[in-house]
């Protein structure tokens, strides 16, 4: 198996200027960092490069891509990202920089890797206040998307210490500044067609938004590892295919090869941070149904697998 999770010795490292070059120049290089936030620690890596989304995912053992979380800078940074309506553009200034997660529609064009996004139409977007964050966003110049940064299933983060203790060997560098003020991951509005809704409560309070929201569950629950927004394709996809079969388009990977591969050299970090662009493909081929090489079950490849079983489901059961 390719090395998708190498081990590295882990720094730590105080928050400062040096801290933030050195991190920078780590995220530069296609890696994640661990950097605290005003809400828990974030594990932020460049939301333009596939490669980095795939690293975070694999750093975090996520056994499934949820859409991660994207941090800029401004405003003006996050417009460049997602449409903005007017009910958007007054929750930004009320709540920037601050930890409200805004949930929109993604703009066209804006160059994010589909694999933050999970491949939706949609990215959920957020101003950070903590200067380490607003530090990293500047010396980078970068989106940076950041889930906690806790390995998948545990609880999130709020000490550099809780991130060395999950994430220490799987990632290359930890900032640290103290414990985290509000200790409790970003409020999460989404937006959509007219329609406000809160698909996760934190530090905002409904109070503290003070606007109409839409009943909570009217249209399934979203977030967090919401089944109802993940990408589906509408054609028919079978899986561990290792030939084209009738009016199929095949997504090769390794020995495999098909229309188009995952990973020629069987490289999972690649196969994930493709995963999405090569199903959309797929999806707009003249084949009537898609069919995808055999990938291993093991690493990031849990991951993979299980986004590609959602997207051979039979609609509405996931
Ligand atoms: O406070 C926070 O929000 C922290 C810090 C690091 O900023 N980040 C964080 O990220 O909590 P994460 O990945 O643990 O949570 C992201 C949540 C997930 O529940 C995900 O489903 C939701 O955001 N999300 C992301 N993009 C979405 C989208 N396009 N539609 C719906 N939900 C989305
Ligand atoms: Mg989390």
């Amino acid at each position: 198996m390719t090395a998708q999770n190498p081990v590295f010795d882990t720094l730590v490292r105080p928050y400062g200027k040096a801290a933030i070059d050195e991190a920078a120049a780590i995220v530069a290089d296609g890696w994640p960092v661990a950097v605290p936030t005003e809400t828990v620690y974030g594990l932020a890596g460049d939301a333009t490069s596939g490669q980095a989304i795939a690293r975070i995912y694999a750093a975090k053992g996520r056994p499934s891509f949820n859409p991660l979380i994207v941090h800029v800078l401004s405003l003006d940074d996050a417009e460049k990202l997602a449409e903005f309506d007017s009910t958007a553009l007054a929750l930004a200034e009320r709540f920037w920089p601050g930890p409200l997660t805004l949930v929109l529609p993604l703009r066209a064009g804006a160059r994010i890797a589909s694999l933050a996004t999970a491949g939706l139409g949609t990215i959920a977007l957020r101003s950070p206040v903590h200067p380490a964050m607003r530090g990293l966003l500047a010396a980078t110049g970068r989106p940076l998307a950041a889930p906690s940064a806790n390995a998948s299933g545990l609880i999130s983060p709020t000490r550099a210490e809780h991130v060395s203790a999950s994430l220490g060997g799987s990632i290359k560098l930890i900032i640290d500044a103290g414990p985290t003020s509000l200790g409790l991951e970003s409020t999460i509005v989404a937006i959509s067609r007219g329609e406000t809704r809160l698909l996760r409560p934190g530090p905002v309070t409904t109070e503290m938004l003070d606007i109409p929201l839409a009943p909570a569950g009217e249209r399934g629950i979203e977030a967090p590892g919401q089944m109802s927004s993940h990408y589906a394709p509408s054609k028919q996809l079978r899986l561990d295919a290792t030939e084209r079969g009738e009016d199929e388009w095949l997504i090769g990977f390794g020995r495999v090869i098909g229309q188009s591969s995952l990973s020629p050299s069987g490289d999972l970090v690649e196969a994930a941070s493709a995963l999405f662009d090569r199903l959309h493909e797929a999806e707009a081929a003249p084949a009537q149904r898609i069919a995808v090489a055999p990938i291993p079950k093991e690493g990031l490849g849990i991951a993979i697998n299980d986004r590609l079983a959602r997207a051979a489901a039979p609609r509405g059961t996931c």
